[in-house]
């Protein structure tokens, strides 16, 4: 079993597209979304999320971008949840992603990519962790 964090982020919340993602991600069997917020990151929340982008040119462009409105936050749960997500997700620039992917649906540019995923089950836990604790979890069938 493998945890995996989604973010719906600014550019498709303000696109009006929850709806269209959380259907795309209902549809997969063996996913379960155990969590589920709405909130609004901080500055430091989006510094401490992406953290291991700090060096690169594009994070205060990050840092802005994801704290400039709401964001939807998916805790996700399922064997092989990591990679099965990513590749319902896309390649991060929407340019290269496959047909079908959530990227190539909704999203505009590399760094206006419409959601996140996590890349590793490591980094699964450790995303899941920063927004939720783990009494808020609520499986489907368990
Ligand atoms: P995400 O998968 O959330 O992880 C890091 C984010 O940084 C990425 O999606 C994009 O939103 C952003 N990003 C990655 N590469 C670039 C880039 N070359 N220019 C601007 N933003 C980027």
């Amino acid at each position: 079993m493998e945890r995996t964090l989604m973010i719906i982020k600014p550019d498709a919340m303000e696109k009006g597209h929850i709806g269209d993602i959380l259907s795309i991600l209902e549809k997969q069997p063996g996913l379960d979304l155990i969590g589920l917020r709405k909130v609004k990151l901080s500055p430091d929340d989006a510094r401490h999320f992406y953290a291991i982008h700090k060096e690169r040119p594009f994070f205060g462009e990050l840092v802005q971008y994801m704290t400039r409105g709401p964001v939807v936050v998916i805790a996700i749960e399922g064997e092989n949840a990591v990679a099965r997500m990513r590749g319902i997700i896309g390649a991060t620039n929407p340019k290269e992603a496959a047909e079908g992917t959530i990227r190539k649906l909704y999203a505009e540019s590399i760094g206006e990519n419409a959601v996140h995923g996590s890349d590793s089950p490591e980094n699964g836990l450790v995303e899941t962790g920063f927004f939720f604790f783990e009494r808020e979890f609520l499986r489907l069938r368990k």
